[in-house]
């Protein structure tokens, strides 16, 4: 049989908190270490230009996250980890896409109509082809498989109508790839539980947070008046310490928690502990890629060289079909 083919894109923000971590990060992980699929990951840089950014930043940010990726335990060997804008063919497909994309099947995007919204002073062009460079990222690989969270699925859709479209007015060139999502899962604010976590002040723990900080963040997260009651933020707690919590404690906390018996205190001790714990070798690791700039640039150039042979196939390919070659 032949290996499957999955794609994934990573947006390039240094502050990954723990739900982009079991929602998206944990299962790049996995997929670039199963030598049954045929991998690329690619750090979306040109997407970034879609939304305000500065430069300075935005490349500090793109080292930050291959220095993540690698640190949690992405294997670079296994699979093709580079930088987007390193494969000028994407951006190239690209714009192949454009013209054959409808205007109206991108405006109806959700993201697009959020992003405008939020962005409402800069509606750049880029934000509404958004998602044809995604196509293009996606398609130029000829994948079986997408890795994405629940929020993309309509973009990985639209990549679907652009290769019928291509494959039906050029020949048959792009298979129609699925999304690759495991169980979704969501983990909450601490902040606020009724709310997903998200990037911004005490309510995300991130993954690079010192322990002294994830105490203090856990310490004045929100749960219920009275324990016991299974409120949003105590179901939350729970949830984590099944993924990063000791059998042991799981166990005890859990009998404490069907025995009316949970303390808050206790619980946030302990999960503060276990989630340090678990992310101490992920925080050494990084701080030593991070101090290794040149390690991490072989393995970026490492991952491009392969991705643009498979690239540069599908975008002569493409080139011949349509009549430019
Ligand atoms: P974002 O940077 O918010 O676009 O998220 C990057 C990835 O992390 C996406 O695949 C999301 O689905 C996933 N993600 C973000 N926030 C959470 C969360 N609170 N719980 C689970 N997954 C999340
Ligand atoms: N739009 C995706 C996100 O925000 C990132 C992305 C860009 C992507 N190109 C991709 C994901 C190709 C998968 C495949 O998460």
């Amino acid at each position: 049989m032949n290996k499957q083919t999955v794609v994934g894109g990573i947006r390039p923000t240094n502050k990954l908190h723990i739900g982009n971590y079991l929602g998206a990060l944990k299962q790049f992980v996995a997929i670039s270490n199963d030598n049954q699929i045929t991998s690329y990951f690619f750090i979306v840089d040109l997407h970034s230009l879609t939304t305000p950014f500065e430069p300075k930043e935005l490349k500090t940010n793109i080292l930050d996250a291959a220095a993540t990726y690698l640190a949690a335990g992405f294997n670079p060997k296994n699979s093709n980890l580079f930088i987007q804008s390193h494969i000028p063919e994407h951006a190239e497909l690209a714009w192949i896409f454009n013209c054959i994309t409808p205007l109206g099947e991108l405006e109806r995007m959700t993201q697009f109509k959020e992003k405008s919204q939020q962005h409402a002073t800069n509606i750049n062009a880029g934000l509404l082809s958004y998602p044809v460079l995604m196509a293009a990222d996606i398609l130029i690989y000829k994948p079986n498989g997408v890795s994405v969270g629940e929020d993309q699925v309509q973009h990985v859709e639209l990549s679907r109508v652009i290769a019928r479209k291509f494959n039906n007015k050029f020949g048959n060139t792009f298979p129609e790839p699925q999304t690759y999502i495991r169980k979704p899962l969501r983990i909450m604010s601490l902040t606020d539980p009724t709310k997903k976590m998200s990037k911004t002040g005490d309510e995300a723990l991130n993954m690079d947070d010192e322990p002294k900080e994830i105490a203090r963040k856990l310490k004045k997260a929100v749960t219920a008046s009275e324990p016991g009651k299974k409120s949003p933020g105590e179901e939350n707690l729970m949830f984590l310490l099944n993924h990063f919590g000791s059998e042991e404690s799981v166990r005890h906390f859990t009998e404490a928690q069907n025995s009316g018996k949970l303390k808050y205190f206790e619980l946030k001790e302990t999960l503060a502990q276990n989630i340090s714990d678990y992310f101490a070798e992920f925080r050494e690791k990084k701080k030593e890629l991070l101090s290794k700039p040149d390690y991490l640039a072989q393995v970026l150039g490492d991952g491009a060289r392969k991705a643009r042979e498979t690239a540069h196939k599908t975008i002569t390919e493409v080139k011949q079909k349509i009549g430019l070659l």
